[in-house]
């Protein structure tokens, strides 16, 4: 029924949750086999309840009531009535506003462990390394974030209701056992067959159903995600009915898989319901000729409330089950963000250590190749840069230009091979420190859809822009005669990711961005070549004279741009050559 798989998801969440939902759901539990035993109680109670009008003699002599009629002075049939039905109605209400609390408390806590696991997902993905992200599409993380926010309806709820209803059952069927063994072990062995055959049967659609709508899920939020980011060229293309086909055929698929899922889990309960009105007309046609009525009717009203109780419960149970089954995949998803071994955000982050940069950068015998092929891109690298100064790199596309600065900058690390700052070697323990000394402008760079003074001055951290700064990096990058051109000025919208900009006035933002950080090291990976060749010379010029103690690394494929560059570095057949600066490299060339 409920298998090891969901027993362990079940501890992966108890292990992320705080202490207080732990006691929390111990409490639930509490309730839960409290409520699930009071309700088949209330409906056991109508068995005698009903006996009581028929023939009131049976509870005047029973002995284990008698003391209590003596006491309420009761000794009349007629004054029984009032009591006993007062009494039903208490352990009704007592019984049914449990159950109302319960699933307001099962809803409710449910969704609050949800929103605990969601935010702590959402961390976990933002906190993953540069290499997890490149290795996976950012449509499949999509995808993860957003099953996370069903973990409540597809994982908490589903088990806590199977809970419930298993134990309901529990306690009807001891309940009946005791009523009347015979009706018991026939209708709870009914239901345990019908249920257990039909699971058996369905189970193979289901974990196919599982598997589909995962696929599914994650082939939506890629296909959307990568049409809309090359919708230049859709229209260009008029590919338009391309990407319609793609989305009618996964969508349909997705969503015909749901309709699947559902009409396997009303199914049972249709043909249940089918079977016992067929069955309640068999037994008043059998009982029609008996004449102690009074005996049979009681009887015959307990069998058909315990049915019309045990068969919503019994598929509750299996309707659980069956979504437990095919949310399966998109669980296990959500559990293996879990699993990515962080530290939670609900607890205080470790001070970073801080790490000097005084003298020189080395890289020494560094190697790497990208996770997946086993390609080596960069081979036995050294390298040494000293503090102020400025390092062009050259080499052909895909040489491996862009893979060194990622290292250098620690967004991904040397498959072998070190990195010292100042003769301390960079690992996972200071790495953080030596980040927090880097501004990198991409090849890509990204903008927020916000304003041009948030994409500069880009800090979350802080709230107050200094003016003065921002003024300052916009005269360095060349920008404040656009930006006063504009009508709001710093004001003004960029669009998403600068779709209302230019190129080089997205680079350039980019470059004020990284400016306006004050970092001690700045990284420009092709961050002007979109500039014509005058503009990006008196930017350069201005980058170099605004700080004299600032170490520029700029990677170029238009040789003019390392004009102020101290020392060239060309990436050739995974290595490097080494210039002497800009005159050198061009002497070499012209040789
Ligand atoms: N995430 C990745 N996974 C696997 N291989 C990668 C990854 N990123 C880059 N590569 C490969 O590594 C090599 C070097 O790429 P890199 O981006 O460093 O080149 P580059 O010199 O910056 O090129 P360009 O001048 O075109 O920007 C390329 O052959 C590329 O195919
Ligand atoms: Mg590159």
């Amino acid at each position: 029924m409920i298998r090891i798989n969901q027993v362990n998801t079940f501890k992966t969440i108890l292990n992320v949750i705080s202490r207080r939902r732990k006691y929390q759901l111990i409490i639930l539990s509490l309730l839960t086999f409290l409520s699930s035993f009071l309700e088949v109680f209330s409906i056991g109670a109508i068995f005698p309840f009903v006996s009581v009008f028929l023939d009131p003699l049976i509870i005047l002599n029973n002995e284990y009531v008698k003391p209590i009629l003596v006491y309420l002075e009761i000794s009349k049939p007629v004054e029984i009535y009032f009591p006993v039905t007062f009494g039903f109605f208490i352990l009704t209400t007592i019984s049914y506003s449990l159950k109302s609390l319960l699933v307001y408390l099962r809803s409710k806590l449910s969704r609050i462990i949800n929103f605990e696991v969601s935010t702590l997902i959402y961390w976990k993905i933002i906190n993953e390394s540069y290499q997890f992200h490149t290795n996976q599409n950012s449509g499949d993380s999509l995808a993860g974030i957003n099953f996370s926010f069903t973990i409540a309806g597809s994982f908490l709820i589903p088990i806590l209701k199977a809970i419930n209803s298993t134990l309901i059952l529990f306690f009807a069927f001891i309940g009946i056992l005791i009523l009347n063994p015979l009706i018991g072990v026939s209708i709870l062995g009914f239901l345990f067959v019908f249920y257990f055959t039909i699971g058996i049967m369905t189970n193979k659609i289901l974990k196919s159903i599982s598997f589909t709508q995962n696929e599914n899920y994650s082939k939506i939020f890629k296909l959307v995600k990568e049409s809309l980011g090359a919708i230049k060229m859709i229209i260009l293309n008029k590919s338009q009915s391309f990407y319609l086909k793609n989305y009618n055929r996964i969508i349909r698929d997705y969503l015909m898989t749901i309709s699947k899922a559902e009409y396997i889990s009303q199914l049972p309960k249709l043909f249940f319901e089918y079977i016992i009105i067929i069955l309640i007309i068999v037994l008043t046609f059998t009982f029609k000729e008996k004449e102690n009525i009074t005996v049979i009717f009681p009887l015959f009203i307990t069998f058909v409330l315990a049915f019309q109780k045990l068969l919503p419960e019994a598929n509750i149970l299996y309707d659980s089950i069956t979504r437990l089954k095919t949310k399966k995949a998109i669980i296990e998803r959500v559990i293996s963000y879990l699993k990515i071994n962080q530290k939670s955000p609900f607890k205080q982050e470790d001070k970073i250590p801080p790490i000097n940069f005084k003298n020189k950068i080395q890289l020494k015998n560094l190697n790497f190749n990208y996770e997946k092929d086993n390609k080596l891109i960069l081979s036995d690298i050294n390298l040494s840069i000293n503090k102020g100064q400025c390092l062009g790199i050259v080499g052909k596309t895909g040489s491996g230009k862009s893979t060194l600065i990622d290292i250098i900058s620690g967004l991904i690390s040397p498959t072998s091979g070190q990195i010292l700052v100042d003769n301390v070697i960079l690992e996972p323990k200071n790495i953080e420190g030596w980040k927090q000394k880097i501004s990198l402008v991409s090849q890509n760079i990204f903008l927020f859809d916000s304003t041009i003074e948030e994409n500069i001055a880009f800090n979350p951290m802080e709230k107050n822009i200094n003016y003065e700064k921002l003024h300052e990096v916009c005269k360095i990058v060349q920008l404040n005669d656009f930006i006063e051109n504009q009508q709001k000025g710093f004001q003004s919208i960029v669009g998403e990711n600068g779709v209302r900009i230019s190129g080089g006035q997205i680079q350039r933002i980019g470059i004020a961005r990284a400016l306006y950080n004050s970092s001690e090291i700045l990284i420009l990976d092709e961050a002007t070549s979109a500039l014509d060749e005058q503009t990006e010379s008196i930017v350069m010029k201005n980058i170099i004279e605004y700080s004299n103690n600032l170490t520029l690394i700029i990677i170029a494929h238009r040789l003019t741009t390392l004009k102020y560059c101290n020392k060239i570095v060309k990436v050739e057949s995974k290595g490097l050559i080494e210039f002497d600066g800009y005159k050198s490299l061009i002497k070499k060339i012209k040789t």
